[in-house]
């Protein structure tokens, strides 16, 4: 392997099966067409038999990203946003953003725990609340159902719960959208089903919030070969979980081997690990050696490093990388 490695955006690091490839390929043909209600339906069909949200409760968008975005800007019309911190930086830019409250709730240290009885006091008045679960960057599981609860029964707002790396966590809430309306589950198909570059996302949600978002449901769809393309990973559920079992393990090793260099590993239930090294600004020492992590020293200070598992190669690299940083004066 020569050049740059790239592990600074929870990427997938293994490409889809070619059968995704092949009806990406075929819908080709069509899009001088904009996608079909037809075509829509069966991945919302496709995605409620994944999930098992009820096929009527499913959104689907062109990535999560722009859903959190349309439902921050959406409820900031309402009122006040609580966010925790840290969290995904595209949710606290877009929050900071829209001129409304923003409140912030730190995960405790040092283990980067969610504290419930602060977050259900600022929850009550707002008109959203955001939790990414497991969280970016710390990769920890943040919300049990217990939680998820007494969250929505103490709030008047939504609870947002964005569950991107679900997959690796394999925890979800996402079955408890029926039986509270003020609940959200969002999820992403970027992760662990490797469609980073078709950008293919979706929602659980009540009939209100559906609703309030119906007028711009065709704007937000994915495109023809997203869909297809989706619709066609959600037949093989075997491939992704294969790479999910793949990368747990890979995950578990960098972790053991980066902690027995004496670096701080935070556990993970993600496609990625936080780490503090002893070396300040490691993410720029690492890009000088060719290997790219995500730098959250917005968040940090800059010992620590946000890393994606990639291939055991790519790790291998990484390590060594690592190691050569360690070292240094
Ligand atoms: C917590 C979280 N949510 C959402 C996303 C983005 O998802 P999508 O690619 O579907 O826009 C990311 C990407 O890193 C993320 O970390």
């Amino acid at each position: 392997m020569s050049g740059i490695i790239e592990l600074n955006r929870n990427e997938l690091s293994y490409p889809p099966p070619a059968n995704v490839i092949e009806a990406a390929r075929k819908s080709l043909q069509g899009v001088n067409r904009y996608a079909t209600i037809r075509e829509i339906g069966e991945l919302k069909r496709a995605l409620s038999n994944y999930c098992g949200a009820a096929e009527e409760s499913v959104f689907v968008a062109s990535g999560v990203e722009i859903l959190l975005g349309q439902l921050l800007q959406l409820f900031s019309r309402r009122g006040g946003i609580v966010i925790i911190d840290p969290t995904f930086f595209i949710i606290a830019r877009v929050a900071e953003s829209l001129g409304t409250k923003v409140l912030k709730v730190r995960l405790t240290t040092p283990s980067f725990s969610l504290p419930l009885e602060p977050l259900i006091d600022e929850a009550r008045s707002a008109a959203l609340v955001v939790i990414d679960s497991p969280n970016n960057p710390t990769g920890r599981l943040l919300l049990d159902r217990g939680s998820i609860r007494r969250l929505c029964e103490s709030s008047s707002g939504v609870l947002l719960v964005d569950e991107s790396y679900y997959e690796f966590a394999d925890f979800s809430v996402i079955d408890m959208v029926k039986d509270y309306t003020n609940l959200i589950v969002t999820r992403t198909m970027s992760k662990a089903f490797g469609l980073a570059g078709l950008k293919v996302g979706y929602m659980a949600a009540g009939e209100a919030v559906l609703r309030d978002l119906s007028s711009l449901e065709v704007a937000l769809r994915p495109t023809t070969p997203s869909a297809c393309a989706a619709v066609a990973a959600l037949k093989d559920i075997k491939y992704m979980t294969n790479n999910v079992a793949l990368v747990s393990e890979e995950r578990e090793r960098v972790s053991r081997e980066a902690s027995a260099m004496g670096v701080e590993v935070y556990p993970s239930s993600t496609n990625f690990l936080l780490m503090r090294t002893s070396q300040a600004n490691a993410a720029r020492k690492l890009k000088e050696r060719g290997v790219v992590v995500f730098d959250p020293s917005n968040q940090f200070p800059s010992q620590f490093i946000r890393v994606s598992i990639g291939t055991p190669e790519e790790n291998d690299i990484f390590l060594s990388s690592l190691k050569e940083i360690l070292a240094m004066e």
